[in-house]
């Protein structure tokens, strides 16, 4: 099977810069041989870039980098539409969350040519549900699930192309959810496993029910991994820290069951800010995740695990 990987260098989404060497740091932790020593036929395609940008205001002023957002998402739907028709696996390497607004729209559109739906397993300290007019940080990373799923008030972001169903989202590990954002989540019933409900009832049930939505629709499945996602000590590397995340054992289980099932036709690792690693641990553990997602194994196992 085939897997590509895909720079993008944005870093106008987050709240401090340093996502920018996010595709740098990847590489350098060894991504494209951990995937290549599991069989895969890997395509490094580069880093994509966007010229420079004239500024552009915003009815909320509170929104920065307006222009340089809506350019990579531009050429992030693009670039995401063809990486998905010319490889099994896509992965795209961010790069601020901003990202998934490009990304998410450009697989959704790739599925609805092949008769397909997209959904999308979000695993994320946050929901990342704001309007263009909810924001009180104004950073665009705040925003692709909103936008993707075609919330009114994305006028001032490239047209949507293709929505994905909000009914095929499913978040992950979340822990920090803004007032407009929970109100979101409840008006379109959006699939949400928080930190709460991972305690109470683990990783595996609320995925493996997940899943089986998915292979029932015979649907793409898109991950969306923020660094966030993991509990800070062992993931540093993040601008958007959040206590009581997942924790190793946890995310590995995670991954592992989603290489399991199968399913998985892209995937994002996004918001890693190399500036705030400690010795690279946080870009090695991604590759670890990664590789655990690709198909890498403690033992073989005679059963399929979930
Ligand atoms: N909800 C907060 C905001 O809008 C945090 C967003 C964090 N998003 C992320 N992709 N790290 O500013
Ligand atoms: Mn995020
Ligand atoms: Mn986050
Ligand atoms: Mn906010």
């Amino acid at each position: 099977r085939t897997c590509s990987l895909l720079g993008a260098p944005i870093q106008t989404g987050a709240s401090q810069p340093g996502c920018l060497m996010g595709p740098a740091s990847l590489r350098t932790a060894g991504l494209p041989a951990a995937l290549a020593d599991l069989g895969w036929a890997v395509s490094d395609l580069g880093d994509l870039r966007i010229p420079p940008q004239e500024p552009r205001d915003h009815p909320n002023a509170a929104i920065h980098n307006l222009a340089e957002t809506c350019a990579w998402i531009e050429v992030l739907e693009r670039a995401a539409f063809d990486a998905a028709s010319a490889h099994d696996l896509p992965v795209f390497l961010g790069g601020d969350h901003s990202l998934s607004a490009g990304t998410v729209p450009g697989l959704a559109r790739f599925a609805a040519e092949q008769g397909r739906p997209l959904f999308v397993l979000w695993l994320d300290a946050h929901p990342d549900l704001h309007r263009l007019d909810s924001t009180d940080s104004g950073n665009l990373h705040g925003t692709p699930a909103a936008y993707f799923t075609g919330q009114p008030g994305f006028d001032a972001y490239p047209p949507l192309k293709h929505a994905v169903d909000p009914q095929n989202l499913c978040m992950m590990g979340i822990r920090s959810v803004d007032e407009a954002e929970h109100a979101l989540i409840k008006a379109q019933g959006i699939e949400v496993y928080d930190m709460r409900a991972i305690d109470e009832l683990g990783v595996m049930k609320p995925l493996a029910g997940f899943l089986d939505r998915v292979r029932a629709a015979e649907g793409m499945l898109h991950v969306s991994f923020d660094v966030d996602f993991l509990e800070p000590d062992i993931a540093p590397a993040v601008g958007t820290t959040v206590p009581g995340g997942a924790t190793f054992r946890e995310a590995h289980l995670v991954m592992e069951t989603l290489g399991d099932s199968g399913l998985v036709t892209s995937l994002d690792l996004v918001e890693l800010n190399p500036f705030l690693d400690e010795r690279g641990h946080t870009a090695r553990l991604l590759c670890d995740l990664a590789a655990s997602l690709f198909g890498r194994r403690i033992l073989d196992r005679m059963t399929r695990s979930y």
